[in-house]
């Protein structure tokens, strides 16, 4: 499934007549209030798309107003657990942009097989097709025995249906081509039994795997890594918070680490650009040079 594109408008709408002024202050207020209750820091995200994704909320709680919200996500952390699953955005896909999977086992993987031991950072990574698509990705490469994947998102309900590894069944002929495309070399179906209307991922793929909460604003490195993968997640983030995301990215890589981004992410324009060299300029994967 495509990212949908966070400026176009398909979601609710603020009515005509609303005050824009007024509606800034109070998306302002609202996004202060739950970072100072729930830790939550949305407060530097792209106003555009964080705006469309408050009223949707408004919409579906058939509520008046963005203070009207605020009022009730403050005193019921349920509301608060709503709004935060409109707020981060968790469209995913296995072998999403399978030409980025493509490019990474002819031209990263030659690169990992060089390290003794391989160290995988997925930052924000929903609900795990990513860091499952990775970790088949290496074990048909033969490298999945000595690397160790770490899946963070700030989202404690994704992070849950990741761990669990089952996804929705009717998705898996998507999958299965990207799967194909990306240049599987076994049959897609081994990696899963359907079970009900899910599809059952073989446990061996999340053995290696740490799933944990992180939070790209407010949280610091954790680890050093030989690849970090963050797409389509800094789409969201303003350009201050860009850098800070760039900062945290660049202190966790080793040297010659890598670094993915999503297909409309990219490094240009960053203070961070001159470290890194393309290994992929269309599929976005960068190596830290300096
Ligand atoms: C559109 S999904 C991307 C999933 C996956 N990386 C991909 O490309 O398919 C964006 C994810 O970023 C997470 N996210 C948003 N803000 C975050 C933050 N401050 N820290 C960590 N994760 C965050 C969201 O919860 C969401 O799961």
């Amino acid at each position: 499934m495509s990212e949908q594109n966070p400026t176009s408008a398909t979601l609710a709408e603020a009515p005509v007549s609303y005050d824009k002024q007024l509606e800034r202050i109070e998306i302002e207020l609202l996004l202060e209030g739950i970072f100072r209750q729930y830790g939550f820091d949305f407060r530097a995200y792209a106003y555009s798309s964080i705006r469309r994704r408050i009223w949707k909320r408004i919409t579906a709680e058939h509520l008046e107003n963005v203070s009207a919200l605020q009022e009730r996500v403050l005193h019921d952390p349920r509301m608060m657990e709503r709004l935060l699953l409109d707020l981060s955005v968790n469209v995913t896909a296995m072998f999403r942009d399978p030409g980025f999977y493509a490019a990474f086992r002819a031209e990263v993987i030659p690169l990992l097989r060089t390290y003794p031991f391989i160290r995988i950072w997925h930052a924000g990574c929903s609900t795990g097709e990513e860091v499952y698509s990775m970790a088949i990705l290496l074990q048909e490469e033969g490298l999945y025995d000595r690397s160790r994947l770490y899946a963070t998102d700030i989202n404690e309900v994704v992070l849950q249906q990741a761990k669990a590894g089952i996804f929705p069944l009717e998705r898996m002929q998507e999958y299965t081509e990207n799967y194909i495309r990306a240049g599987g070399k076994r049959s897609f179906s081994e990696y899963y039994t359907a079970k009900y209307d899910g599809a059952l991922f073989t446990p061996t793929l999340r053995q290696n795997v740490v799933f944990s909460q992180h939070n790209l604003v407010t949280d610091r490195s954790f680890s050093e890594f030989n690849v970090v993968l963050c797409r389509n997640v800094l789409i969201y983030f303003d350009k201050t918070l860009q850098k800070r995301v760039h900062g945290l990215f660049y202190e966790s890589l080793v040297n010659f680490g890598i670094l993915c981004l999503g297909s409309k992410e990219s490094l240009k324009f960053s203070e961070y650009e001159e470290c890194y060299e393309q290994v992929s300029k269309m599929e976005k994967i960068y190596r830290k040079v300096r």
